[in-house]
Protein backbone atom coordinates (compact mmCIF):
# COMPACT_ATOMS: atom_id res chain seq x y z
CA UNK A 1 0.00 0.00 0.00
CA UNK A 2 1.41 3.24 -0.93
CA UNK A 3 0.51 6.62 1.64
CA UNK A 4 0.39 9.81 -0.02
CA UNK A 5 0.60 12.81 2.29
CA UNK A 6 1.16 16.48 1.26
CA UNK A 7 3.90 18.07 -0.59
CA UNK A 8 5.06 19.04 -4.07
CA UNK A 9 6.78 15.69 -4.17
CA UNK A 10 3.28 13.42 -4.40
CA UNK A 11 3.73 14.08 -7.93
CA UNK A 12 6.76 11.94 -7.98
CA UNK A 13 4.43 9.06 -6.41
CA UNK A 14 2.75 8.93 -9.53
CA UNK A 15 5.57 7.61 -11.04
CA UNK A 16 6.25 5.49 -8.37
CA UNK A 17 3.00 3.68 -8.50
CA UNK A 18 3.57 3.03 -12.42
CA UNK A 19 7.02 1.67 -11.49
CA UNK A 20 5.51 -0.59 -8.90
CA UNK A 21 2.36 -1.67 -11.06
CA UNK A 22 5.36 -2.58 -13.84
CA UNK A 23 7.59 -4.98 -11.32
CA UNK A 24 4.34 -6.86 -10.51
CA UNK A 25 3.12 -5.26 -7.60
CA UNK A 26 -0.61 -4.56 -6.74
CA UNK A 27 -0.38 -0.89 -5.57
CA UNK A 28 -3.28 0.18 -3.17
CA UNK A 29 -3.21 4.24 -2.36
CA UNK A 30 -4.46 6.70 0.51
CA UNK A 31 -4.30 9.71 0.41
CA UNK A 32 -4.18 12.15 3.18
CA UNK A 33 -6.53 15.37 1.89
CA UNK A 34 -3.67 17.61 1.69
CA UNK A 35 -2.46 15.52 -0.58
CA UNK A 36 -5.15 15.99 -2.96
CA UNK A 37 -4.47 19.60 -3.10
CA UNK A 38 -1.15 18.31 -5.00
CA UNK A 39 -2.38 15.24 -7.28
CA UNK A 40 -5.23 13.62 -8.15
CA UNK A 41 -6.82 10.77 -6.78
CA UNK A 42 -8.01 9.28 -10.09
CA UNK A 43 -4.38 9.67 -11.35
CA UNK A 44 -3.44 6.93 -8.54
CA UNK A 45 -6.92 5.20 -9.91
CA UNK A 46 -5.73 5.08 -13.33
CA UNK A 47 -2.13 4.07 -12.84
CA UNK A 48 -2.99 1.40 -10.21
CA UNK A 49 -6.31 0.07 -11.87
CA UNK A 50 -7.33 -0.10 -7.74
CA UNK A 51 -9.55 2.12 -5.71
CA UNK A 52 -8.03 4.84 -3.74
CA UNK A 53 -8.86 6.32 -0.49
CA UNK A 54 -8.71 10.02 0.03
CA UNK A 55 -10.08 9.99 3.87
CA UNK A 56 -12.37 8.73 6.31
CA UNK A 57 -15.42 9.55 4.05
CA UNK A 58 -13.72 6.70 1.78
CA UNK A 59 -13.68 4.28 4.73
CA UNK A 60 -17.06 3.04 3.29
CA UNK A 61 -17.81 0.11 4.63
CA UNK A 62 -16.35 1.69 8.57
CA UNK A 63 -13.77 -1.52 8.32
CA UNK A 64 -11.65 -0.12 5.54
CA UNK A 65 -8.77 1.16 7.44
CA UNK A 66 -8.48 -2.32 9.24
CA UNK A 67 -8.89 -4.54 5.61
CA UNK A 68 -6.06 -2.40 4.12
CA UNK A 69 -4.00 -2.54 7.71
CA UNK A 70 -4.51 -5.98 6.58
CA UNK A 71 -4.19 -6.35 3.40
CA UNK A 72 -0.75 -4.68 2.58
CA UNK A 73 2.24 -6.90 2.30
CA UNK A 74 4.17 -3.37 3.11
CA UNK A 75 3.52 0.36 3.50
CA UNK A 76 5.51 3.39 2.04
CA UNK A 77 4.37 6.57 2.73
CA UNK A 78 6.11 8.49 0.12
CA UNK A 79 5.86 11.59 0.60
CA UNK A 80 5.95 11.29 4.25
CA UNK A 81 5.75 15.27 5.25
CA UNK A 82 6.79 16.80 8.43
CA UNK A 83 3.73 16.70 9.70
CA UNK A 84 2.64 13.37 9.03
CA UNK A 85 5.89 11.81 10.50
CA UNK A 86 4.67 14.02 13.67
CA UNK A 87 1.46 12.18 13.74
CA UNK A 88 2.73 8.68 12.79
CA UNK A 89 5.20 8.94 15.60
CA UNK A 90 2.39 9.91 18.03
CA UNK A 91 0.84 6.89 17.18
CA UNK A 92 -2.69 8.90 16.10
CA UNK A 93 -5.06 8.03 14.16
CA UNK A 94 -6.46 10.90 12.79
CA UNK A 95 -7.00 10.15 9.38
CA UNK A 96 -7.14 7.55 7.28
CA UNK A 97 -3.46 6.87 6.36
CA UNK A 98 -2.51 7.13 10.07
CA UNK A 99 -5.27 4.92 11.43
CA UNK A 100 -3.94 2.26 8.54
CA UNK A 101 -0.04 2.91 9.83
CA UNK A 102 -1.36 2.28 13.17
CA UNK A 103 -3.24 -0.44 12.62
CA UNK A 104 -0.83 -2.52 10.29
CA UNK A 105 1.44 -5.68 11.30
CA UNK A 106 3.04 -4.78 8.03
CA UNK A 107 6.93 -3.12 7.64
CA UNK A 108 6.10 0.32 7.41
CA UNK A 109 8.76 2.33 5.21
CA UNK A 110 8.89 6.75 4.74
CA UNK A 111 10.13 8.12 2.23
CA UNK A 112 10.40 12.09 4.16
CA UNK A 113 10.05 14.99 2.03
CA UNK A 114 10.21 18.70 3.33
CA UNK A 115 12.04 21.76 3.54
CA UNK A 116 15.42 21.59 4.74
CA UNK A 117 15.14 23.24 7.60
CA UNK A 118 11.87 21.82 8.98
CA UNK A 119 13.44 18.11 8.18
CA UNK A 120 16.42 19.83 10.37
CA UNK A 121 14.55 21.04 13.29
CA UNK A 122 14.56 18.62 16.71
CA UNK A 123 11.28 18.11 16.69
CA UNK A 124 11.20 16.23 12.95
CA UNK A 125 14.68 14.31 14.06
CA UNK A 126 13.48 12.96 17.37
CA UNK A 127 10.37 12.23 15.38
CA UNK A 128 12.08 9.96 13.26
CA UNK A 129 14.50 8.86 15.71
CA UNK A 130 11.23 7.43 17.25
CA UNK A 131 9.77 6.01 14.31
CA UNK A 132 13.42 4.34 13.87
CA UNK A 133 13.28 2.90 17.05
CA UNK A 134 10.00 1.20 16.50
CA UNK A 135 11.61 -0.11 13.30
CA UNK A 136 9.99 2.09 10.87
CA UNK A 137 12.53 2.19 7.83
CA UNK A 138 13.45 5.61 6.45
CA UNK A 139 14.38 6.05 2.82
CA UNK A 140 16.26 8.93 1.90
CA UNK A 141 15.49 11.96 2.41
CA UNK A 142 18.06 12.79 -0.28
CA UNK A 143 19.86 16.40 -0.34
CA UNK A 144 19.99 18.76 -3.05
CA UNK A 145 17.44 21.53 -4.27
CA UNK A 146 14.59 22.19 -3.11
CA UNK A 147 10.81 23.20 -4.22
CA UNK A 148 10.82 26.24 -2.64
CA UNK A 149 14.75 27.27 -3.48
CA UNK A 150 16.31 26.00 -0.79
CA UNK A 151 19.44 23.87 -1.17
CA UNK A 152 19.75 21.38 1.61
CA UNK A 153 18.20 17.31 2.57
CA UNK A 154 14.28 17.25 2.13
CA UNK A 155 13.84 15.69 -1.62
CA UNK A 156 12.04 13.01 -1.57
CA UNK A 157 14.18 9.77 -2.67
CA UNK A 158 13.57 9.02 -6.55
CA UNK A 159 10.77 6.77 -7.59
CA UNK A 160 13.85 4.12 -8.94
CA UNK A 161 15.15 4.33 -5.22
CA UNK A 162 12.20 3.77 -3.48
CA UNK A 163 11.31 0.67 -5.78
CA UNK A 164 14.50 -0.83 -4.91
CA UNK A 165 14.02 -0.64 -0.95
CA UNK A 166 10.65 -2.11 -1.66
CA UNK A 167 11.92 -4.99 -3.47
CA UNK A 168 14.97 -5.43 -0.46
CA UNK A 169 12.54 -5.42 2.10
CA UNK A 170 10.71 -8.65 0.46
CA UNK A 171 13.91 -10.09 -0.06
CA UNK A 172 13.39 -13.42 1.12
CA UNK A 173 17.34 -13.94 0.94
CA UNK A 174 16.19 -17.35 -0.75
CA UNK A 175 19.19 -16.25 -3.00
CA UNK A 176 20.79 -14.29 -1.14
CA UNK A 177 24.42 -13.45 -2.80
CA UNK A 178 23.96 -16.27 -5.88
CA UNK A 179 24.52 -14.78 -9.15
CA UNK A 180 21.89 -15.60 -11.94
CA UNK A 181 22.37 -14.72 -15.44
CA UNK A 182 18.96 -14.50 -17.56
CA UNK A 183 18.07 -14.52 -21.08
CA UNK A 184 14.78 -13.21 -22.18
CA UNK A 185 12.84 -11.89 -25.24
CA UNK A 186 12.91 -12.91 -28.89
CA UNK A 187 16.02 -12.31 -30.86
CA UNK A 188 16.05 -10.61 -34.36
CA UNK A 189 18.01 -12.17 -37.25
CA UNK A 190 18.72 -10.01 -40.01
CA UNK A 191 17.83 -10.38 -43.69
CA UNK A 192 19.05 -7.08 -44.64
CA UNK A 193 19.83 -3.80 -42.74
CA UNK A 194 15.84 -3.30 -42.24
CA UNK A 195 14.01 -6.75 -42.17
CA UNK A 196 14.81 -9.62 -39.75
CA UNK A 197 13.43 -12.78 -38.67
CA UNK A 198 11.77 -12.39 -35.45
CA UNK A 199 9.05 -14.38 -33.06
CA UNK A 200 6.31 -13.42 -30.45
CA UNK A 201 8.09 -13.33 -27.60
CA UNK A 202 7.45 -10.84 -25.21
CA UNK A 203 9.87 -11.11 -21.96
CA UNK A 204 7.43 -11.35 -19.61
CA UNK A 205 8.57 -14.06 -18.40
CA UNK A 206 12.02 -13.80 -18.29
CA UNK A 207 11.77 -10.11 -16.58
CA UNK A 208 9.28 -11.33 -14.24
CA UNK A 209 12.00 -13.89 -13.04
CA UNK A 210 14.43 -11.13 -13.12
CA UNK A 211 12.30 -9.33 -10.39
CA UNK A 212 11.73 -12.40 -8.32
CA UNK A 213 15.73 -13.12 -8.15
CA UNK A 214 16.09 -9.84 -7.56
CA UNK A 215 14.00 -9.85 -4.34
CA UNK A 216 14.87 -13.20 -3.13
CA UNK A 217 18.39 -11.38 -2.88
CA UNK A 218 19.92 -12.49 -6.18
CA UNK A 219 22.63 -10.31 -7.77
CA UNK A 220 20.44 -10.23 -11.37
CA UNK A 221 22.09 -9.84 -14.78
CA UNK A 222 19.53 -9.76 -18.01
CA UNK A 223 20.71 -10.48 -21.16
CA UNK A 224 17.37 -9.05 -23.41
CA UNK A 225 16.27 -9.47 -26.86
CA UNK A 226 14.25 -6.66 -28.08
CA UNK A 227 11.21 -6.23 -25.55
CA UNK A 228 8.91 -3.33 -24.64
CA UNK A 229 9.13 -3.94 -20.90
CA UNK A 230 11.26 -1.80 -18.11
CA UNK A 231 13.88 -3.42 -16.79
CA UNK A 232 13.11 -4.30 -13.43
CA UNK A 233 14.71 -2.25 -10.25
CA UNK A 234 18.26 -3.28 -8.95
CA UNK A 235 18.57 -5.57 -11.98
CA UNK A 236 21.42 -5.39 -14.49
CA UNK A 237 20.79 -5.40 -18.23
CA UNK A 238 22.34 -5.70 -21.57
CA UNK A 239 20.33 -5.53 -25.05
CA UNK A 240 21.27 -7.61 -27.63
CA UNK A 241 19.70 -8.16 -31.00
CA UNK A 242 20.98 -11.63 -32.66
CA UNK A 243 20.92 -15.00 -31.53
CA UNK A 244 24.77 -14.29 -31.83
CA UNK A 245 25.12 -11.32 -29.82
CA UNK A 246 23.10 -12.86 -27.01
CA UNK A 247 25.38 -15.73 -26.81
CA UNK A 248 28.31 -13.64 -26.57
CA UNK A 249 26.74 -11.31 -24.03
CA UNK A 250 25.68 -14.83 -21.75
CA UNK A 251 29.20 -15.81 -22.33
CA UNK A 252 31.11 -12.43 -21.70
CA UNK A 253 29.03 -13.12 -17.99
CA UNK A 254 28.94 -16.74 -17.34
CA UNK A 255 32.25 -16.72 -15.30
CA UNK A 256 30.93 -16.07 -11.53
CA UNK A 257 27.33 -16.71 -12.51
CA UNK A 258 25.40 -19.84 -9.93
CA UNK A 259 22.92 -19.78 -12.22
CA UNK A 260 21.50 -19.87 -15.85
CA UNK A 261 18.30 -19.24 -16.87
CA UNK A 262 17.47 -19.49 -20.24
CA UNK A 263 13.62 -18.16 -21.06
CA UNK A 264 14.71 -16.53 -24.60
CA UNK A 265 13.03 -17.26 -27.37
CA UNK A 266 16.43 -17.52 -29.45
CA UNK A 267 16.41 -17.97 -33.03
CA UNK A 268 17.21 -21.92 -34.02
CA UNK A 269 18.15 -20.77 -37.55
CA UNK A 270 19.61 -16.71 -38.88
CA UNK A 271 20.40 -16.13 -42.57
CA UNK A 272 23.45 -17.64 -43.66
CA UNK A 273 24.28 -14.32 -45.49
CA UNK A 274 22.11 -11.32 -44.55
CA UNK A 275 22.16 -8.81 -48.24
CA UNK A 276 24.47 -5.78 -47.09
CA UNK A 277 22.13 -3.81 -49.25
CA UNK A 278 18.02 -3.91 -48.74
CA UNK A 279 16.82 -6.79 -51.08
CA UNK A 280 14.88 -5.12 -54.07
CA UNK A 281 11.26 -6.47 -54.64
CA UNK A 282 11.49 -8.31 -57.49
CA UNK A 283 8.77 -11.07 -59.58
CA UNK A 284 10.14 -14.34 -59.13
CA UNK A 285 9.82 -16.05 -55.66
CA UNK A 286 12.71 -15.23 -52.97
CA UNK A 287 14.27 -18.28 -51.21
CA UNK A 288 16.72 -17.42 -47.92
CA UNK A 289 19.35 -19.61 -47.49
CA UNK A 290 18.96 -19.96 -43.34
CA UNK A 291 21.89 -21.76 -40.85
CA UNK A 292 21.79 -22.70 -37.75
CA UNK A 293 22.47 -20.73 -34.87
CA UNK A 294 24.30 -22.04 -31.43
CA UNK A 295 22.21 -23.34 -28.71
CA UNK A 296 22.91 -20.83 -25.59
CA UNK A 297 21.40 -23.21 -23.21
CA UNK A 298 23.52 -26.21 -24.41
CA UNK A 299 26.72 -24.30 -24.89
CA UNK A 300 26.39 -23.26 -21.27
CA UNK A 301 25.49 -26.49 -20.01
CA UNK A 302 28.33 -28.01 -21.51
CA UNK A 303 31.05 -25.41 -19.83
CA UNK A 304 33.29 -27.01 -17.03
CA UNK A 305 32.60 -25.71 -14.42
CA UNK A 306 29.49 -24.41 -14.89
CA UNK A 307 26.19 -23.02 -13.39
CA UNK A 308 22.75 -24.68 -12.37
CA UNK A 309 21.11 -24.33 -16.19
CA UNK A 310 17.49 -24.09 -16.21
CA UNK A 311 16.07 -24.19 -19.73
CA UNK A 312 12.32 -23.58 -20.51
CA UNK A 313 10.47 -25.42 -23.98
CA UNK A 314 7.33 -24.10 -25.17
CA UNK A 315 5.70 -27.49 -26.30
CA UNK A 316 2.18 -27.72 -28.55
CA UNK A 317 2.27 -31.09 -27.71
CA UNK A 318 3.19 -34.09 -25.45
CA UNK A 319 4.44 -31.53 -22.90
CA UNK A 320 6.43 -33.97 -20.17
CA UNK A 321 7.99 -36.18 -22.50
CA UNK A 322 9.53 -33.32 -25.04
CA UNK A 323 10.35 -31.56 -21.72
CA UNK A 324 12.03 -34.43 -20.27
CA UNK A 325 13.77 -35.63 -24.12
CA UNK A 326 14.95 -31.49 -24.25
CA UNK A 327 16.38 -31.20 -20.80
CA UNK A 328 18.61 -34.42 -21.38
CA UNK A 329 19.36 -33.19 -24.98
CA UNK A 330 20.67 -29.43 -24.05
CA UNK A 331 22.12 -31.21 -20.54
CA UNK A 332 20.05 -28.57 -18.42
CA UNK A 333 19.53 -29.65 -14.88
CA UNK A 334 15.68 -28.18 -14.83
CA UNK A 335 13.00 -27.43 -17.78
CA UNK A 336 10.22 -25.75 -17.35
CA UNK A 337 7.57 -26.21 -19.65
CA UNK A 338 4.54 -24.55 -21.23
CA UNK A 339 1.60 -25.42 -23.44
CA UNK A 340 2.16 -22.64 -26.62
CA UNK A 341 -1.06 -22.28 -28.75
CA UNK A 342 -4.28 -20.80 -29.06
CA UNK A 343 -3.63 -18.20 -26.94
CA UNK A 344 -1.45 -19.36 -24.36
CA UNK A 345 1.82 -18.39 -23.55
CA UNK A 346 3.50 -15.62 -25.72
CA UNK A 347 2.39 -12.13 -24.59
CA UNK A 348 -0.35 -13.16 -22.09
CA UNK A 349 -0.24 -12.31 -18.69
CA UNK A 350 -0.15 -15.60 -16.67
CA UNK A 351 0.70 -19.09 -17.78
CA UNK A 352 1.13 -22.57 -16.38
CA UNK A 353 4.27 -24.66 -16.40
CA UNK A 354 5.67 -28.06 -16.06
CA UNK A 355 8.66 -28.07 -13.76
CA UNK A 356 11.05 -31.05 -14.83
CA UNK A 357 14.07 -32.10 -13.47
CA UNK A 358 16.25 -35.55 -13.05
CA UNK A 359 13.77 -37.61 -10.61
CA UNK A 360 10.83 -35.31 -10.27
CA UNK A 361 8.45 -32.68 -11.47
CA UNK A 362 5.97 -30.03 -10.13
CA UNK A 363 3.35 -28.71 -11.97
CA UNK A 364 2.77 -24.85 -11.16
CA UNK A 365 -1.01 -23.67 -11.62
CA UNK A 366 -1.91 -21.05 -14.00
CA UNK A 367 -1.14 -18.00 -12.25
CA UNK A 368 0.36 -14.64 -12.71
CA UNK A 369 4.05 -14.42 -14.32
CA UNK A 370 4.97 -12.64 -11.85
CA UNK A 371 3.55 -15.21 -9.67
CA UNK A 372 5.29 -18.33 -11.25
CA UNK A 373 8.34 -16.71 -11.29
CA UNK A 374 8.34 -16.74 -7.17
CA UNK A 375 7.49 -20.39 -7.70
CA UNK A 376 9.83 -21.39 -10.17
CA UNK A 377 12.55 -19.71 -7.82
CA UNK A 378 11.82 -21.92 -4.94
CA UNK A 379 12.44 -24.78 -6.97
CA UNK A 380 15.52 -23.38 -8.65
CA UNK A 381 16.92 -22.48 -4.81
CA UNK A 382 15.92 -26.06 -3.66
CA UNK A 383 17.94 -27.55 -7.08
CA UNK A 384 20.64 -25.47 -5.96
CA UNK A 385 20.67 -26.12 -2.75
CA UNK A 386 20.68 -29.67 -3.35
CA UNK A 387 23.84 -28.99 -5.96
CA UNK A 388 25.93 -27.35 -3.62
CA UNK A 389 25.46 -29.73 -0.90
CA UNK A 390 26.38 -32.57 -2.82
CA UNK A 391 29.49 -30.59 -3.85
CA UNK A 392 30.35 -30.62 -0.44
CA UNK A 393 29.87 -33.93 0.19
CA UNK A 394 32.28 -35.14 -2.82
CA UNK A 395 34.38 -32.55 -2.53
CA UNK A 396 34.38 -32.05 -6.52
CA UNK A 397 33.75 -28.18 -7.15
CA UNK A 398 30.63 -27.44 -9.11
CA UNK A 399 30.13 -23.72 -8.79
CA UNK A 400 32.89 -21.09 -9.17
CA UNK A 401 32.62 -20.64 -4.92
CA UNK A 402 34.99 -23.80 -4.82
CA UNK A 403 36.77 -23.75 -8.17
N1 LIG B 1 17.68 -21.89 -26.35
C1 LIG B 1 18.94 -21.30 -26.34
N2 LIG B 1 19.59 -21.07 -27.51
C2 LIG B 1 19.03 -21.41 -28.69
C3 LIG B 1 17.75 -22.00 -28.71
C4 LIG B 1 17.11 -22.23 -27.51
O1 LIG B 1 19.44 -20.98 -25.25
N3 LIG B 1 19.70 -21.14 -29.80
C5 LIG B 1 17.03 -22.17 -25.07
C6 LIG B 1 15.78 -21.37 -24.83
O2 LIG B 1 16.06 -20.16 -24.18
C7 LIG B 1 14.97 -22.32 -23.96
C8 LIG B 1 15.39 -23.69 -24.43
O3 LIG B 1 16.62 -23.50 -25.08
O4 LIG B 1 15.37 -22.22 -22.61
C9 LIG B 1 14.39 -24.38 -25.33
O5 LIG B 1 14.22 -23.70 -26.49
P1 LIG B 1 13.27 -24.26 -27.67
O6 LIG B 1 13.34 -23.27 -28.75
O7 LIG B 1 11.96 -24.66 -27.15
O8 LIG B 1 14.01 -25.59 -28.02
P2 LIG B 1 14.60 -26.07 -29.35
O9 LIG B 1 15.90 -26.69 -29.05
O10 LIG B 1 14.60 -24.96 -30.32
O11 LIG B 1 13.60 -27.18 -29.79
P3 LIG B 1 12.28 -27.07 -30.70
O12 LIG B 1 12.24 -25.67 -31.25
O13 LIG B 1 12.55 -28.11 -31.70
O14 LIG B 1 11.15 -27.38 -29.79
Amino acid sequence: MLGVSGGIAAYKSAELVRQLCAAGAVVRVVMTRAATEFVGARTFQALSGEPVWCGWSDDRSGMDHIDLARWADRILVAPASADTLARLAQGRADDLLAAVCLATEAPLLLAPAMNQAMWRHPATQENVQRLAGRGVQLCGPDAGEQACGDVGPGRMREPEALVEALAESFASGLLAGVKLVITAGPTREAVDPVRFLGNRSSGKMGYAIAAAARAAGARVELVSGPVALEVPAGVACEQVESAQAMLDAVLARINDCDIFIATAAVADYRPAAPAQQKIKKQAEALSLQLEPTTDILATVAALAPRPLCIGFAAETEQLEQNARRKRMHKGADMIAANRVGDGQGFETDDNELLLVWEGGERLLPRTTKARLAVQLLEQVANLYARRLSSDNETSQPYAKHSA
